[in-house]
Order: C-alpha cells, then sequence, then structure tokens
C-alpha cells in the first residue's frame, strides 16, 4: 500500500481515503491496485461489513491521473484501473461513498457503483470525457442513461460540463446532500446501521440487486476497448497537453 491511499477498520467498517490532496485526489495506477486490493481483501476478513470511500476536504478525486494516461495507457481488462473498476463494481460488501468537493471522470462514475452516496452542498461533479477526446467508463454508458433517461445523460455525457450536487441528486445516484462538515458523519452514520444489520441477509440483498452485473461488467469492458483507442489520438494528446499548459504564462485557460 502506498499513502496515498489510506485504509482504516473500526466497528466491523474499513474506511479507504484516497490522500492526495496536492492532485486533488488523481487516481495513479497505484492507487487503484491498493484500492483493488482493500476492497478484495475486505470481501474475506470476517470482521468487516461495510465499506467507507471518502477523499479529502476540497476533492472526492479528480479522476484519472492524466499523466498516467500518457505515460500508463490502460491496455485490456488487466489494468489496474479496470481491475478497480470490476472489484467495485462486483463488491460483495456494501459500499458508502462521502463526497467532499469536486468529483471529475472516474470520481464520479464510481459513485454509480455504490450503494449510498453523501455528497456536500458545494461538491461539483463532471464527466468530461468527451472534451479529451474519450468516451465515457465504468458503464456509465449504460448506468447513466437508465438512471436519468437518455437525454439528460446525453447532456452529461455530451457536453461534458460541471454540474452541482443538486443536479447529481436529481440524476439520481445522490442519496443525500449535506453541509460540507457534515458529510463524512452522516456516511459513517448509514456505514454504523448497515454494520449491524444480519450480514447474510446484508449480502445476498446486494447481490440480488446488482443481479445485472454481467451486463455491467461487458459494458465496462466494452467502453474500454473504446476509450484505450482514443487514448492514443491526437485529440485526446492535445487535451491533456492543454491540461497541463494552463498555468504556464500566456497558455489559454483549459474549460
Ligand atoms: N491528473 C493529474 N494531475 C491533476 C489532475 C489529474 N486528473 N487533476 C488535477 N491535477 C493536478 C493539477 O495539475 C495541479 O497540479 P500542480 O499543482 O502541480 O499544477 C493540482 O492537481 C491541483 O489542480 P488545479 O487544477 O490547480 O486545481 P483546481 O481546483 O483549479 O481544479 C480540477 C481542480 C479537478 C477541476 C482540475 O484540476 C481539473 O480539471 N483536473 C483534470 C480533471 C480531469 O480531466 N480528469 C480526467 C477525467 S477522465
Amino acid at each position: 500500500m502506498t499513502d496515498l491511499i489510506k485504509t482504516s477498520k473500526k466497528d466491523g467498517i474499513l474506511t479507504i481515503t484516497m490522500n492526495r490532496p496536492d492532485k486533488k485526489n488523481a487516481l495513479t495506477t497505484g492507487m487503484y491496485s491498493d484500492m483493488t486490493k482493500a476492497i478484495k481483501d475486505a470481501a474475506n476478513d470476517s470482521d468487516l461489513r461495510v465499506i467507507l470511500i471518502t477523499g479529502s476536504q476540497d476533492a472526492f478525486c479528480a479522476g484519472n491521473d492524466l499523466m498516467d494516461f500518457l505515460n500508463n495507457p490502460p491496455q485490456d481488462d488487466s489494468s489496474p484501473v479496470l481491475q478497480f473498476l470490476k472489484t467495485l463494481s462486483e463488491a460483495e460488501l456494501p459500499v458508502v461513498a462521502a463526497v467532499n468537493g469536486t468529483a471529475v471522470g472516474i470520481g464520479t462514475t464510481m459513485l454509480l457503483h455504490c450503494d449510498f452516496v453523501y455528497v456536500a452542498d458545494d461538491s461539483t461533479f463532471s464527466l468530461p470525457f468527451i472534451n479529451l477526446g474519450l468516451v465515457p467508463e465504468a458503464g456509465s454508458s449504460m448506468l447513466l442513461p437508465r438512471l436519468a433517461g437518455h437525454q439528460r445523460a446525453a447532456e452529461l455525457l455530451m457536453l461534458g460540463e460541471p454540474f452541482t450536487a443538486e443536479d447529481a441528486k436529481e440524476v439520481g445516484f445522490v442519496n443525500r446532500i449535506c453541509k460540507p462538515e457534515d458529510v463524512l458523519d452522516t456516511a459513517m452514520k448509514t456505514a454504523e446501521k448497515l454494520a449491524k444489520k444480519p450480514q447474510n441477509a446484508l449480502r445476498e440483498t446486494k447481490a440480488l440487486m446488482r443481479q445485472d452485473f454481467e451486463s455491467v461488467a461487458a459494458r465496462i469492458s466494452r467502453e474500454a476497448d473504446v476509450f484505450k483507442d482514443c487514448l492514443t489520438s491526437e485529440e485526446t494528446k492535445n487535451a491533456i497537453t492543454t491540461f497541463f499548459g494552463r498555468k504556464k504564462p500566456g497558455a489559454p485557460k483549459s474549460g
């Protein structure tokens, strides 16, 4: 484990904290691998009953590390990002998310695989794949239209503009909007309630609710094939170069 992902266990709850605040918790391959291991290990740890995922106060997660996209692009289903998505989407234990600050790209799409999502009233979300010359991931091309209807999903995925906590709740993947200082406590209270439920029934309930996981897994994989090709395109290289050049004197501001 790197210290960019911190884990702690208490009263049956595994808390996974993305801890790279200087980069807004952008996820590197190592961070994906650490989170995958933590989620997998939790399923076999008889002391654990619930997983809680959180980030820092001003950032839940700024998405995949854009430098990693250039230097370590995911090649196939064995890549750390795809292993993480597979593991999260098939997690046996209930997953609760506590979101403060910004959630971009996979920072937002991972929430589609959580069972409970609590967000700060000033948190912001975005699915900027299109602006990077990329396509949706994490099964979001299937899960978002299902949740929000085609037109609202098209707005999020084809325009790629930031949206608010209220919008996210309306789309349907947020349980409750909280004051920023209350998000973690609220999420923890739900995790504590879940930890006290009959555990076999809880796991079986989750498994029954996720019965279409095979089609979700197939979509994640199909998206990844297209995504991988897009990553090597000039459109994407230019967009990422523009992002990293945005603070240089005279560089245009990225949107
Ligand atoms: N990959 C790599 N580095 C990232 C990053 C990412 N996805 N997101 C942010 N960072 C880095 C920035 O380069 C900056 O590093 P620096 O201080 O060394 O220059 C640092 O994190 C802080 O980011 P900054 O842009 O200054 O913060 P902000 O509050 O103005 O904006 C974001 C925050 C998340 C809105 C903005 O950083 C952003 O748009 N990031 C890219 C998100 C993205 O496109 N993710 C991929 C989706 S598929």
